[in-house]
């Protein structure tokens, strides 16, 4: 059997402290500073355990590109723009939009580009990936990228961000945690009292779950502070990630590992942890703090408004028929509206300064149905 030092050191911490909640769980599994999953690794691609949009296909970032244009018009086309990006995996997306900007000199030359990256193997990669670029520089977080009118995009950040989740009981909402099983496994419980007026809190859709419903939420911290920086420093942000339109009960937590789902207590550090993203909650805490919002629209039709299908046209045109295959599949694949596929499973948000009041592929008038 392999080893499994940050298991081992869970277990530990449990014995040591009580049973754990579920968020400091995937805090650890994906932060620990020597264990933590996106602390050690490149988890993208086919050797890897996932792949996302932008390594699916070229299209997806050039389209980003593209609608970051266009936001960058309605903004004035200032002379001087913070293109930041959120988790930015290979750097390929950034690469793909840049690649598209490149044919807009005024706003190419306006760009800084900031990475906001804790991986240290993913930021050599994006170096790689960007070598030669000026005007490129990396940070932790967000609050440390300098002023300045921004665009923000975000690709599958927030659903590794931790959740935390609660339980129904008969006497009301108990965090659920993770403790040690009689043969010394983890298992799943709930913190032994209720959270003092937890459903207070809750949307009435899921003030109404029946016992044994599960709810997540993800504090606001973070889409605050991207929410906080547009309405403030003029901009917008475009948050793209698999969840829900409307905030609802249902557990999510989940591990994959080398493309296949896994048990998510089973090996801790060794596959990613994520849950789906809430986007009603998103949207709630980004309007809360006086920023406008776009949407949320499912990413087929948020793809197919900013002209995915013209792009792919003109990619095959050029192409050999393998190629040519390649990109239908791949066309296919991120508009894909069947009840697993890309398409409809991610969702896309916008989030400006208030004056913006409609950015491409977003508009009110465009707004998603689905669940
Ligand atoms: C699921 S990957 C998505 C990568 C990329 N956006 C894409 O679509 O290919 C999540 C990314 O967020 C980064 N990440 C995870 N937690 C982070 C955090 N707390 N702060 C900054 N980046 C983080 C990871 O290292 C990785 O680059």
């Amino acid at each position: 059997m392999t080893e499994q030092p940050l298991l081992n050191e869970i277990k530990a911490l449990i014995k040591s402290s009580g049973p754990m909640p579920v968020w400091r769980y995937m805090e650890l599994c994906l932060m620990h500073p020597r264990h933590g999953y996106y602390v050690s690794r490149d988890p993208l691609g086919r050797e890897g355990d996932f792949t996302t949009a932008p390594e699916v296909s070229q299209m997806f970032g050039e389209l980003l590109g593209l609608w970051t244009a266009s936001v960058w018009k309605q903004m004035g086309s200032p002379q001087f723009l913070r293109l930041i990006e959120l988790g930015p995996g290979r750097g390929t997306m950034m690469a793909d939009a840049l690649r598209a900007l490149r044919v807009l000199p005024p706003l190419y030359q306006a760009l800084h580009i900031h990475m906001v990256e804790v991986n240290p193997v993913l930021r050599e990669r994006q170096g790689a990936t960007l070598s030669g670029l000026r005007n490129i520089a990396w940070h932790d977080n967000i609050d440390d990228v300098p002023e300045g009118p921004s665009i923000i995009l975000a690709n599958e950040y927030f659903d590794v961000l931790p959740i935390h989740q609660m339980i129904r009981h008969e006497n009301g909402w108990h965090e659920r945690v993770i403790e040690i099983d009689g043969n010394g496994k983890l298992q799943f419980g709930a913190a032994s009292e209720p959270t003092p007026r937890f459903d207070v809190l809750l949307p009435p859709l899921v003030r109404a779950a029946p016992v044994g419903a599960v709810f997540e939420w993800r504090p606001d911290g973070e889409i605050m502070k991207v929410a906080t920086r547009v309405r403030d420093q003029d901009g917008a942000a475009l948050i793209i990630d698999y969840g829900h339109l409307r905030s609802d009960a249902g557990d999510t937590f989940q591990a994959i590992a080398r493309h296949t789902f896994t048990d998510p207590l089973k090996a801790p550090g060794q596959a990613d942890v994520t849950a789906h993203v809430d986007f009603q909650a998103l949207a709630r805490a980004a309007e809360d703090v006086g920023a406008r919002v776009h949407g949320p629209v499912t990413q087929g039709d948020f793809l197919k408004r900013i002209g995915i299908d013209t792009r792919a046209a003109a990619l095959m045109q050029k192409a050999t028929p393998e190629v040519a295959t390649d990109i239908s599949i791949a066309l296919n694949r991120l508009t894909d509206t069947g009840r697993s596929g890309m398409g409809s499973m991610f969702k896309v948000l916008g989030i400006s300064e208030p004056r913006l009041t409609a950015i491409a592929g977003l508009s009110d008038l465009e707004q998603a149905g689905g669940n």
